[in-house]
């Protein structure tokens, strides 16, 4: 393995051009070789000239993860792409699982660096104005990985601990079922009125929002580009947004 080769996973934010940290244009620029899925690269190809791009489809993520690995093997900087941040369902998990299974530990070569993005949650709470001041769990209703009654078990958990919830991955082509049942599950915890806003496409120029209540919450559409955050019991809607109190006026919520 040569010392010199690198790995950069690098969250590109939402949409890869506005809301980019400098660190992440900084290693995207340094690398040698880009590997993501297309959709990300997509968000960044003006970046990519005279690089290797890996631009692969939906799915893979070993593949991905294992490319990247090789690469780095052969001496060359890697950045392996995910939107959002790397390291929340993105590709972090897939590399480090991946390097573990090889029998890497940290400080053997390749050199492997996380640098953060503004995930899903915070572009589309930022749009909502203060939905997140109060504690919130984040929940992936995709049940490819992880089996659905462990999701469930948390939906119920998280709503019935009154957390806030962000809702990534609701709904595909293929999965229909599973935001209805977090709707149903969520509602036997909270009230009807609690505001719910679908953010799709937040920081990108398709950007759109909608904010309904949890009793309507179904009627809404979502898709596999949309975020979907869930109030607390305290939540509360001002016009487009959604305002989570914490406690700086305390006599509006009794504690
Ligand atoms: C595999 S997860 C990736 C999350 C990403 N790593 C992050 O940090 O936000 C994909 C899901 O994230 C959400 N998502 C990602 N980007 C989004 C955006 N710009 N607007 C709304 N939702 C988004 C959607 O729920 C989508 O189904």
């Amino acid at each position: 393995v040569s010392e010199h080769g690198r790995i950069n996973l690098i969250g590109i934010g939402p949409d890869g051009s506005l809301h980019i940290t400098v660190a992440a244009a900084t290693a995207i620029r340094q690398a040698d070789v880009v590997i993501g899925y297309r959709a990300y690269i997509d968000q960044i190809r003006a970046r990519l000239r005279g690089k290797i791009v890996l631009d692969r489809a939906i799915g893979q993520e070993i593949e991905r993860a294992e490319e990247a690995i090789e690469h780095a093997c052969q001496g060359r900087r890697v950045a392996l792409v995910s939107g959002g941040d790397a390291g929340v369902y993105g590709m972090a998990g897939p590399l480090f699982e991946s390097l573990r299974a090889r029998g890497w530990h940290p400080g053997q070569p390749p050199e492997v660096q996380v640098i953060p993005g503004v995930t899903a949650a915070q572009m589309a709470a930022a749009r909502l104005g203060a939905p997140l001041m109060h504690d919130f769990a984040t929940i992936s209703l995709s049940d490819l990985l992880t089996p659905w009654d462990v999701i469930i078990r948390r939906v119920e958990a998280a709503a019935s601990a009154d957390f806030i919830i962000a809702l990534y991955n609701p709904i595909s082509q293929r999965r229909v079922t599973q935001l209805p049942a977090a709707f149903a599950a969520i509602r036997q915890h909270r009230g009807r009125e609690t505001p719910v806003a679908f953010v799709r496409d937040a920081g990108r120029p398709s950007e759109s929002v909608a904010i309904a209540s949890l009793a309507e919450a179904d009627q809404q559409p979502a898709d596999m580009r949309t975020v979907i955050i869930v109030g607390n019991s305290n939540t509360e809607r001002l016009g487009d947004l959604l305002i989570t109190p914490r406690g700086y006026f305390p006599q509006r919520h009794a504690r």
